[in-house]
């Protein structure tokens, strides 16, 4: 039995489902699950008959029920997706970014400590705390700099990222002070199906059918290292499984890429795959592309080195790039329920706030975005 928190988000719905794919739904799992904005159970309907899947709808800030959730079906794990996970959100309304990432998960680590010490010793000594991080606590790189290793000094720049490192400070420190068993993990940006249109790639790919301005800040070549998803769920079943306790390992697609060469692929893509909604944009979805306002300490360049966990744990990505974007493109033309879901009332206002009114209705996009 392991207990995941935020397992109704993009990466916590697609690590449960494929636990249950990989693991042959031998282990069950408690799903812990405020369901924010971000939470979506529609993700987790292939589940619907799987006994051995339990969610649970409820705060990891709410001390109460984790410890008698942890007391009644005694995982041997934790991992912890649970998060306010979105830049541009932080930047708009930091607080929720505090009270989840910061407080929820101190009041998860306490939780996790309390029963931990009452577990006989082969239990204690067997159990993790697995929590699941960022690259962007590293902060932003230069052209040429090396990569971020495990021992790049933390220089968060956004609300978002700050929290994140806040967190990752506090899950060290109670390895260190308490010798709980924590593991962290420090991954890239991850894409791949159940990922909301507030990110990069989905949000180009749900605009470019719609007809949609593509909305690229500033000049588009801040870089990422993209990873895709179903490759980060293997890579934190590998640190579960065999990491050493009190360890941080990085986890990334060795794939940098400028934004504006993200979206031109997925045009490409697009283009092949949707030629009437091609042809409506003018020929080429990437007619669509606008540049907008630059997001505000927008982080240059990330990049991660992979080199740790491939070398101690035997992890690599799976997917290329081309491969990842090829699947995650055809995710989404097929679930075109999901995505119509999805944007709904809260959806349109996150929209209408960040990209303003005319963003977010049909074809008229491309000329309200404001023009660099
Ligand atoms: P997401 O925003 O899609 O999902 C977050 C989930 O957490 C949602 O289901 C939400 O309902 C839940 N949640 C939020 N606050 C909660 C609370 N207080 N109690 C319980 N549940 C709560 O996020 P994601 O992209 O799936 O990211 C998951 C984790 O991976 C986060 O910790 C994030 O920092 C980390 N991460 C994400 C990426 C990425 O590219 N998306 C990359 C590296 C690391
Ligand atoms: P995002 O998916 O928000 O991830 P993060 O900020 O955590 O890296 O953004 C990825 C990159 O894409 C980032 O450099 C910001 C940029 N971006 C745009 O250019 N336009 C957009 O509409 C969005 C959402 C992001």
């Amino acid at each position: 039995m392991i207990l995941v928190t935020g397992g109704a988000g993009f990466i916590g719905s697609n690590f449960v489902l494929d636990w249950f794919d990989q693991s042959g739904a031998q282990e069950p799992v408690i799903n812990l699950d405020a369901l924010t904005y971000a939470g979506n159970l529609e993700n987790l309907i292939a589940l619907s008959n799987e006994p051995l899947h339990q969610f649970v709808q409820g705060d990891i800030g709410d001390r109460a029920l984790v410890s008698r959730l942890l007391t009644e079906h005694r995982p041997r794990a934790i991992v912890h997706f649970a998060a306010e996970s979105h830049v541009d959100r932080s930047i708009h309304g930091p607080s929720a970014f505090i009270n989840t990432n910061v407080q929820g998960t101190f009041h998860l680590l306490e939780c996790a400590r309390e029963y931990w010490q009452q577990l006989p010793q082969e239990k204690a000594s067997a159990f993790r705390f697995l929590h699941v991080s960022t690259d962007e606590v590293y902060g932003s790189l230069g052209p040429n700099d090396p990569a971020f290793t495990e021992s790049t000094p933390y220089q968060p720049n956004s609300p978002y990222s700050a929290s994140k490192a806040a967190s990752d400070h506090l899950a060290r420190a109670w390895y260190h002070t308490y010798g709980l068993p924590v593991l962290t993990t420090n991954c890239s940006n991850n894409y791949g199906p159940f990922q909301l249109p507030e990110k990069l790639i989905p949000l180009m790919i749900i605009n470019a059918l719609a007809g949609r301005a593509l909305p690229i800040y500033g000049d588009g070549r801040n870089v990422r290292d993209w990873l895709y998803v179903g490759d980060h769920c293997a890579a934190i079943r590998c640190v579960l499984a065999r990491g050493r306790v009190g360890e941080v390992y990085n986890i990334g697609g060795w794939n940098e890429m400028p934004n504006i060469e993200i979206v031109s692929a997925l045009c490409t893509l697009l283009d092949q795959r949707s030629p009437l909604t091609a042809q409506r944009a003018g020929g080429s979805h990437a007619q669509l592309i606008t540049y907008v306002k630059d997001r505000p300490g927008h982080d240059r360049r990330y990049a991660i080195n992979a080199e740790k966990i491939a070398n101690e744990l035997g992890w690599k990505p799976i997917e290329t790039f081309a491969t990842g974007i090829e699947k995650t493109v055809d995710w989404y033309l097929n679930h075109q329920d999901w995505v119509a879901h999805v944007q709904s009332g809260a959806y349109r206002q996150w929209i209408n706030l960040q990209y303003g009114h005319a963003a977010s209705s049909d074809g008229q996009g491309k000329q309200s975005c404001s023009q660099q």
